[in-house]
């Protein structure tokens, strides 16, 4: 490979520790603080019709699908309009109603995938306006759609996807803020989320310090054979997407589940030899998912909680705590996700995996 490990002992590590600067690359000439918006060079729309869009879909696969469920709580809170997440290998397929003035995103890393380019494809054929979120400057994707925006996280080659994830959640934060600064969103509120943005490569970068507590949990549990993934709102689909990261690692079998659906169903898995990784920063719903905590301590499940600094509620029910950093709403899956990185990059190295080139996958699927 021509890409240089930096002196670090996997691609997928030094991809981890880029990320305070690829997030920084994603926003570099983007934020406007005059009209405390975002300005993006390749959307090919006119502000008129951003206006009149009505609805918004946002397809992809593995991990850019998880990042597309990040984006539906963004859009829907700042710009208030109404998102669908699709996989693409189903939309493809699926041949779903859509109503005009509709807006597809295929979000990719690698603008190759088979069935998000076929799901672009299919869609732009029917008349829709199809944009591209993808990493890969003229991808086969950037090609079919009618625009797009580049992430600008330099290549990423761990097979599992790390860096392309959290500057996918911070595009999608960006066009959530102008989408909602072109509708009902305040002046104010978008200067406050500018701020926000601005503030996330520190958070990150502060995030990252909790390797060596990681790396401490990760020797702990390394021998489980299952793993639950809680969390809620924006953490829910950063419980999937931990999940994701240790099942195609570390071949651990694990489950990503929004807390509050852990009674109807994986409760039943908890026992003292399966972990759940809560994600518990502070904020809406904390209470409920401390309730939750709870539940499964008392059926005695070993409980890793991902949590805000100074949490004394949170130490005294979880067996094992990381600490991140406090990150507003928006801006705080894309912190979040870094511990469980982390975690399944240790994990898979106890267990003898080859991190970055793990069995039966590949860094993208261009065959059906
Ligand atoms: C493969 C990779 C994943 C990636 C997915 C989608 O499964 O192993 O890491 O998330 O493809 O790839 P894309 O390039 O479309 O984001």
């Amino acid at each position: 490979n021509d890409v240089d490990l930096a002196g670090f002992p996997h691609y997928m590590l030094k991809e981890i520790h880029e990320q305070p600067e690829s997030l920084r690359n994603a926003m570099r000439g983007r934020l406007d603080d005059e009209n405390a918006t975002a300005v993006f060079g390749g959307l090919n729309m006119t502000p008129q019709q951003i206006r009149t869009v009505r609805r918004i879909i946002l397809t992809g696969c593995g991990t850019s699908w998880h990042s597309a469920l990040v984006g539906e709580y963004m859009i829907e809170e700042l710009a208030r309009i109404p998102v669908s997440v699709e996989y693409a290998s189903e939309l493809r397929y699926r041949n779903p109603p859509i109503e005009n003035d509709t807006l597809v995103f295929g979000i990719t890393q690698s603008g190759e995938t088979a069935d998000t380019l076929a799901a672009i494809r299919e869609t732009k054929r029917k008349g829709h306006r199809t944009l591209a979120i993808n990493n890969v400057v003229g991808s086969s994707i950037a090609q079919a759609a009618d625009g797009g925006i580049y992430l600008h996280a330099g290549p990423e080659i761990g097979v599992a996807s790390t860096k392309a994830y959290t500057s996918q959640c911070c595009v999608l934060a960006m066009l959530a803020l102008y989408f909602g600064r072109m509708r009902h969103l305040s002046f104010e509120s978008g200067q406050r989320i500018i701020e926000e943005l601005r503030m996330l490569p520190n958070a990150v970068a502060e995030a990252l310090r909790c390797d060596a507590t990681v790396k401490e949990i990760a020797a702990k549990y390394h021998e489980a054979s299952t793993f639950l993934y809680l969390g809620r709102q924006y953490n829910f689909p950063t419980a999937l997407e931990g999940a994701l990261k240790l099942k195609e690692i570390s071949y651990i079998h694990a489950e990503g589940y929004p807390a509050a659906e852990m009674k109807h169903g994986p409760i039943a898995l908890v026992d003292e030899h399966t972990p759940s990784v809560f994600i518990v920063p502070k904020g809406t719903t904390y209470d409920k998912v401390l309730a939750n905590m709870e539940e499964v301590k008392a059926r005695g499940g070993p409980i890793i909680a991902i949590a805000s600094q100074d949490d004394p509620q949170v130490q005294k029910i979880a067996d094992d705590v990381i600490t991140i950093p406090d990150a507003p709403g928006l801006t705080q899956p894309i912190v979040s996700i870094v511990p469980l990185q982390l975690l399944s990059y240790h994990i898979a190295l106890l267990r003898g995996c080859d991190v970055d080139k793990p069995r039966n996958l590949a860094k993208s699927v261009t065959v059906e």
